[in-house]
């Protein structure tokens, strides 16, 4: 049993040693095309990166794409900012860099940002659903740039005449989210009770909308300066954070759509009835992240929600060409509408775009107007 014992120690250190190394030489392998790529022959601007953080975003001149058989090419008129790009600039959670391959040491891909809206330039031989000239938006990886080429497929879908560009550029990630929140994860009925903590922000004022539209009763919660804003978008109740704890209440709720992710499964689960769903969408700031973030409480959630009747959980939203087309008709007639905090007008402010969005307290979208 002790020779056992003593083999069983000595394989474990083995393979501590072992993966300990691994990671050492992953980390600093990691490295990206920067400095290795020719001067651009056809250039256009794209904001690009050479390490982590905010600091080394720059503007520079890189090759413009070329679309293949399948993608478009679209001429970029604006776009907009998610927390999503700020967990790219600073690589955070940590866990991130290795699940997610996104690069130990240096970021792999030196590109930023997704959501944007522009005119289709050219298209690939085999693309039949657009034509130059078309108006579109979406979200594509490397959008903070004049141009961004997509397949055609996916997430991308025409730009209603009524909507400025900047208007779409604001609703592909926090409105599929909160789209995808409502209706699939929190399967949202008419008359339910629906709590939105971060009912402020980028998913949460679509989100407020949206289950308003379904028919809920809407409580969001807001810091006071909010409050009018987010009653002006529907929400029957509003709770201010900054004077009340909303999970003292003795309120009850069917669906809880969590943007913030600030309180404990246990106090979610107490607002919930007895068949309620608790959607957690995400949480912490840029400076809150360290090595899980807001993964640690997904995989709480996972193990939780098994010995509880309520579904508890973390969601992820999913590209769709049809939710965005479904968002926009519902602007374009007025159903909902998109709440624009402030519009940067031009790439170089990107940086500083982003630099208020990871303070945590934007107010509906953050737009960056691409001349
Ligand atoms: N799972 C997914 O697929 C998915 C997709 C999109 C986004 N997300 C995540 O979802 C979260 C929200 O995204 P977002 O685009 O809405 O972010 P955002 O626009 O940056 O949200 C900022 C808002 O959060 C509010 N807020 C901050 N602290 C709060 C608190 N303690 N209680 C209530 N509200 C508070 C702020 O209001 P005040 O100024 O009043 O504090 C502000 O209006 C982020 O963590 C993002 O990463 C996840």
């Amino acid at each position: 049993m002790k020779r056992i014992l003593k083999w069983f120690v000595r394989i474990v250190l083995v393979l501590l040693v072992v993966a300990f190394l691994w990671v050492f030489v992953a980390y600093w392998r990691s490295t990206n095309d920067c400095g290795k790529t020719a001067a651009p022959t056809n250039p256009m601007k794209a904001i690009v990166r050479c390490d982590y953080g905010l600091a080394n975003l720059k503007l520079e001149d890189v090759e413009k794409p070329v679309p293949e058989n399948d993608q478009i090419l679209v001429k970029i008129h604006a776009v907009s900012v998610n927390p999503y790009d700020w967990h790219f600039v600073e690589g955070t959670p940590y866990v991130m860099r290795a699940i997610a391959d996104v690069g130990l040491r240096k970021p792999k891909d030196i590109r930023l940002g997704v959501d944007f809206s522009g005119t289709v330039e050219a298209v690939g031989k085999d693309v039949t659903q657009f034509k130059p000239g078309d108006e579109v938006f979406g979200g594509r990886d490397g959008a903070f740039a004049e141009y961004v080429c997509r397949r055609a497929v996916g997430a991308v879908a025409p730009k209603p005449a009524g909507l400025t560009f900047e208007q779409a550029a604001s609703i592909n990630i926090a409105g599929i989210t909160a789209l995808q929140g409502v209706r699939d994860k929190g399967k949202v009925q008419p008359g339910q009770k629906v709590l939105i903590n971060g009912a402020s922000g980028g998913v949460g004022t679509f989100a407020v909308q949206l289950a308003k539209n379904f028919g809920a009763e809407v409580t969001g919660v807001c810091s006071t300066r909010n409050l009018e804003m987010v009653q002006s978008l529907g929400a029957d109740h509003v709770i201010d954070y900054t004077k009340e704890d909303f999970t003292k209440g003795d309120q009850h709720y069917d669906v809880i759509l969590d943007n913030v992710g600030n309180h404990s499964l246990s106090e979610y689960r107490r607002l919930l009835t007895p068949n309620g769903i608790y959607v957690l969408i995400g949480g912490g700031s840029a400076n809150e992240q360290g090595l899980l973030g807001g993964l640690g409480k997904a995989l709480n959630a996972a193990v939780y929600s098994r010995f509880v009747k309520q579904k508890m959980g973390m969601m992820m939203a999913d590209p769709s060409a049809k939710d965005l087309t479904l968002l926009a008709d519902m602007m374009q007639s007025g159903k909902i509408k998109p709440v624009i905090d402030r519009t940067y007008k031009s790439l170089s402010e990107v940086p500083e775009a982003i630099r208020y969005v990871e303070e945590g307290h934007a107010r509906g979208k953050v737009v960056i107007t691409v001349e």
